[in-house]
């Protein structure tokens, strides 16, 4: 499996990297058209791996369109699997940084790789365009001008729903989320909205992260409390298990379960199959989302890949439109620092979410919207079809004031 991805990911940056090493093309450049480095720190086992790689095919199919050459540049994506672990993802970043010296870091998916990360990520002036890892802090009090956020803050995709759940499901609702600096975020953006709108938390779990197997404790005390609703974050292969599991306790038809986006999302949904069906969700996107870049971006993934891409890929494409338009603003120039910063900031183009911005106080992207969704059957197959929405949800950061 990982070979299979190893040659089908060569195919694409490896032709690239080729192409630099054969000679004639870098050659004829000046000396400024050095490869352009990207350093993917990412999971591609565990918990998170199909995460990872849809970031990456985000990403790549960006490139492909740019033909692996931006602003004269050759593209070269250098991946290292941080196993979702802190301590890998910091030894991996390290490597990125000091040996390879990359143009770009990328990465990564889980909030506490990036807290790990985070100081030596600053400390070496490095740009890092994080691709999924949502803690709030990093939009907050630990901030970095060298940080930038494409996909979301913890806080994004929850703080709508708490007003919305108890509004249109219930006000008694029990907690669940795994036990790491993600899952509280997440419950506390929940709680935000909730509590004022008249919502009463009876319960809160968290479970054993990275690895857990089995949900059925948790599940025992949620069946005998029978709140209204569940709220809960998990994704990846947690996500599949937790859906499943709650299905076969049978607690589907009393308890309606709610959650962030990530527990339905589309590399999850085909394995949750039926249990899912029903689950309301807060996300920055759906598959079906009508608008042309949306349409062009799903037609052209499902071509190149064989199957559906989900809100992951959308924060790699993201992140690889970040790095093309911020390249393309530099004429290619990566040594001026706080010239290539300031091209990033002032980022804006079509993403299959809307138009894509980031905040200039938290450097954190504005969510055009968040959808709540509904996962229902749609021509044969299920989907998270949107019931509503949140317009211009930014993360409540108000500036970062550490030193530069
Ligand atoms: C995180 O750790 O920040 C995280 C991980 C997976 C998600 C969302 C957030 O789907």
């Amino acid at each position: 499996m990982e070979r299979l991805t190893r040659r089908r990911f060569l195919g694409g940056a490896g032709a690239a990297a080729a192409t630099a090493a054969l000679g004639p093309p870098a050659r004829r450049a000046s000396a400024q058209a050095k490869p352009l480095k990207i350093g993917l720190v990412l999971p591609y086992s565990n918990v998170y791996a199909v995460l990872g790689e849809s970031i990456t095919e985000g990403m790549r199919l960006v490139f492909e369109r740019e033909s692996w050459t931006v602003a004269g540049r050759k593209v070269e994506l250098l991946r290292e699997d941080d196993e979702v672990s802190p301590q890998v993802g910091l030894r991996k970043t390290k490597k990125l940084i000091e040996s390879d010296a990359v143009d770009f870091l990328v990465g990564p998916v889980s909030s506490g790789v990036l807290a790990a990360i985070r100081d030596t990520v600053h400390q070496a002036r490095q740009i890092l365009i994080v691709a999924n890892a949502g803690n709030d802090e990093i939009s907050r009090e630990r901030c970095s001008k060298y940080i930038f956020r494409a996909s979301f803050s913890n806080w994004q995709p929850n703080w709508p729903m708490g007003a919305w759940v108890a509004a249109h499901v219930g006000k008694e609702a029990h907690l669940i989320a795994p036990k790491y600096s993600a899952g509280f975020d997440m419950m506390k953006a929940f709680k935000e909205t909730f509590v004022p709108a008249g919502g009463r938390v009876v319960g809160e779990d968290y479970t054993p992260f990275p690895v857990n197997e089995d949900f059925a404790p948790f599940l025992t005390k949620i069946n005998q409390a029978a709140p209204r609703v569940v709220y809960a974050f998990f994704s990846g292969s947690q996500a599949v298990r937790f859906v499943r599991q709650y299905d076969e306790f049978g607690l589907r038809a009393r308890s309606k379960l709610c959650g962030a986006g990530f527990l339905t999302e589309t590399d999850v949904l085909p394995a949750e199959g039926k249990s899912a069906l029903g689950i309301i969700t807060g996300h920055f996107y759906s598959t079906l989302l009508d608008n042309p870049t949306n349409r062009q971006f799903v037609r052209e993934f499902r071509e190149t890949f064989k199957k559906t891409p989900d809100g992951f890929a959308v924060q790699g494409y993201d992140t690889a439109q970040t790095i093309v338009h911020a390249l393309k603003a530099t004429g290619g120039d990566t040594q001026n620092k706080d010239r290539l910063i300031e091209a990033v900031r002032r980022v804006e183009f079509d993403s299959p979410r809307g138009r894509f911005r980031f905040d200039p106080k938290t450097q954190n992207v504005i969510q055009p919207f968040i959808y709540i969704r509904e996962v229902r059957e749609v021509g044969g197959e299920l989907a998270n079809v949107v019931i509503d929405q949140v317009a211009n949800v930014k993360d409540p950061g108000t500036g970062c004031t550490l030193p530069g």
